[in-house]
């Protein structure tokens, strides 16, 4: 996953500033395959290492601080298939959310997978339009990301912080959920390879399963 991170590991150096300063327009990204992105759909639960327990977390973290104000108010940011969201709704089905997403694709995953909840709105937006073009209105209780927001550059996501928080509720929260870089190159390399371990040791054992 972290090959798909900012790049700041290219080892050029003019490359490394080259491609550091270039925004990749989301309509110009693998996400805006259809099947790029139906294939993270059915294998999220191989390539996310501890995905069930990134939702435990998740849920307890919005118990915790969030579920006992009333009426309240969720952003989810690069929604994909509306997971996050859909865990939310299962505890709270009264949240009223708003989901974000570049990929019309993955916008209509989501309404499929929220179909029955009723307070839901779609917007179909890149970060960089979120930027842009301030296309989110009103203020939220919590405002969530699980793992898109690495697919911007650093400056975008300095910028994107900044709407984020503007759109917070006084007592609002932000949780990321995302992949970072390692401190080294050498450890970011070995975590890549940890990583594909982990997939064919899981991609082995469903199969042997079947
Ligand atoms: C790895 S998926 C994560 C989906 C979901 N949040 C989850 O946890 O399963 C990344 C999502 O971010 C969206 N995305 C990637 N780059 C984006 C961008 N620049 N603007 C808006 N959405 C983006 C993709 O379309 C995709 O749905």
């Amino acid at each position: 996953m972290s090959a798909i991170l900012n790049p700041p590991y290219v080892p050029i150096p003019g490359i490394f500033l080259l491609l550091f300063e270039v925004m990749i327009e989301f309509n110009k990204s693998e996400w805006a395959n259809a099947e790029f992105s139906q294939e993270y759909i059915e294998n999220s639960d191989i390539y996310i290492v501890e995905r069930r327990r990134l939702l435990e977390i998740l849920r307890s973290f919005y118990n915790h601080f969030i579920n006992k104000k009333p009426n309240i108010r969720i952003l989810d940011l690069g929604c994909g298939d509306g997971i996050i969201t859909h865990e939310l709704l299962k505890v709270n089905n009264s949240i009223s959310a708003t989901l974000i997403d570049g990929s019309e694709d993955m916008l209509n995953k989501a309404r499929k997978r929220l179909t029955g909840f009723n307070h839901t709105h779609f917007i179909k937006a890149s970060f960089q339009e979120i930027i842009d073009k301030n296309l989110v209105q009103g203020n939220f209780d919590f405002i969530v990301s699980s793992l898109a927001i690495h697919h911007i550059t650093m400056d975008e996501k300095e910028a994107l912080f900044r709407s984020i928080y503007s759109h917070l509720d006084t007592d609002g929260y932000f949780l990321n959920i995302d992949v970072v870089l390692a401190p080294t190159e050498a450890l970011e390399r070995w975590y890549l390879l940890l990583w594909k371990e982990w997939i064919d040791e899981r991609k082995t054992l469903l199969k042997n399963r079947r």
